[in-house]
């Protein structure tokens, strides 16, 4: 048997605890399924004394995370301490010049210097593994790199912050407002210490940033995603959305066109149908499409101690096995700038507003919809008490620029009586 796989584990949260329970729980298994021990040298978190549930006796103790990464008896440095920047960038880069391989949960991370850490690992011969920084417990990285490596791929799309989805799906099946579900997400813990990192988009973006790379062979790039949170979500928009047959999900899409890439964490219509318009609660679902292989479908937990423990340690495995991939999946030095596209794919699109209730006021909203050569499939209006009538409007497919065009018309018609809230509707 080959000598044993030794981890430093920085940070001791929740995945920490997870991923030392599984290392304990499963050396046996572990084992036998890479034909070499798993053993914990040492582990380092901001306080030593707190009771965590699980048996550290064993293992040294770092203060410091970068004495961790550098330590001599540590082959795989396992970073779950989370940040951008700081401690974990700081440990990940030390144990990258010290020659040890990492294992991280860290999206934020890779999504601001994912390029700069994997020039620098490759480098130096060493693995960077990041299964658990997109969505939890799914093996999605490893679909991309490895069960679809004969695949050109052409779409990549998830539902992948389950708090967000958590809380559109409790404010569509219980009608609660946005308000009341954020103040529950905050008393469960559901919410990120940053809470705009969930309900901003900015978490699921970083997510979709890293796998949007990864399917195009692009150097990952945040800052060419557009991204909208759900703040802006009413329980109206999703009772009207469900009634006209879809759900309001915050959704990635990552595409390549010849324009460019196009790339969104946006709310979004999907049909209720669909495996997307079923996802209820914290799940997160991926769903990528192949030149060959179609469409694949993941779904699963993708937060929370064993799902995300769970990934870890299957990077853990696959260095313990030898199998040693780039990065990105393609060496880091051949990754492509991202050209970002400066058009969205057509699409069709909901619009929901008010208007003063007069005559002539739908025929001066449609009239500026067909000027601006925008098709309506379906329109309702709904029974009102007050003076303004709520409408709402299905599109044929149409391009976002003709949509924004007659958006940026319709306060001419005077018969606005709200600002219209417009959200695509994504194929699926
Ligand atoms: N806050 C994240 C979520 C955790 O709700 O999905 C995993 O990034």
């Amino acid at each position: 048997m080959s000598s044993p796989l030794r981890l430093g584990i920085a940070g001791l949260g929740t995945v920490g605890v997870g991923t030392v329970r599984i290392v304990q729980r499963q050396a046996a298994t572990l084992r036998a399924r890479t034909g070499r021990d798993i053993v914990i040298s040492a582990v380092s978190a901001r306080s030593r004394d707190k009771d965590r549930g699980v048996r550290l006796g064993d293992y040294a103790w770092e203060e410091d995370p970068v004495a961790l990464a550098s330590r001599a008896d540590v082959d795989v440095f396992v970073e779950l301490i989370g940040g951008e920047d700081g401690p974990a960038k700081a440990a990940v880069e030390a144990a990258i010049a010290h020659g040890k391989h990492v294992v991280t949960a860290n999206k934020a991370l890779l999504a601001m210097h994912g390029q700069a850490l994997a020039v620098a690992a490759e480098a130096a011969g060493v693995s960077i593994r990041f299964e658990a920084a997109v969505a939890g417990g799914i093996p999605v990285i490893k679909a991309l790199t490895e069960g679809l490596a004969g695949n050109e791929i052409t779409r990549v799309m998830g539902v992948m912050n389950g708090t967000c989805n958590y809380m559109l799906t409790r404010m569509q099946n219980d009608g609660l407002a946005y308000d009341e579900v954020f103040a529950e997400c905050e008393k469960l813990g559901y919410l990120e210490a940053d809470p705009t990192l969930d309900v901003g988009g900015i978490d699921a973006g970083h997510k979709l940033a890293i796998l949007a790379g990864i399917a195009f062979g692009t150097k990952v790039d945040f800052n060419a995603l557009t991204i909208e949170g759900i703040e802006r979500i009413t329980i109206e928009d999703i009772e009207q959305a469900a009634d006209m047959g879809y759900r309001i999900k915050l959704l990635g899409v990552a595409q390549m066109s010849g324009r460019g890439l196009e790339a969104r964490m946006t709310p979004c219509l999907v049909p209720d149908s669909s495996p997307l318009g079923q996802l209820e609660g914290p799940t997160n679902m991926v769903v990528l499409e192949g030149d060959s292989v179609g469409q694949i479908v993941l779904r699963g937990a993708g937060a929370g101690e064993g799902p995300t423990a769970s990934a870890v340690m299957g990077d853990v495995c696959d260095l313990a096995r030898g199998l040693h991939i780039p990065v990105f999946g393609i060496p880091a030095a051949e990754l492509k700038d991202t050209v970002k596209s400066n058009r969205e794919t057509p699409s069709a699109y909901y619009i929901r507003m008010e208007l003063t209730d007069k005559p002539g006021a739908l025929a001066r909203i449609a009239s500026v919809m067909g000027e601006a050569g925008i098709s309506i499939d379906r329109m309702r209006q709904y029974a009102h008490s007050s003076d303004n009538a709520p409408v709402l409007i299905v599109t044929h497919k149409t391009a976002k620029d003709a949509l924004d065009a007659a958006i940026r018309s319709m306060p001419e018609t005077g018969v606005l009586a709200s600002e219209p809230v417009a959200m695509r509707i994504e194929s699926i």
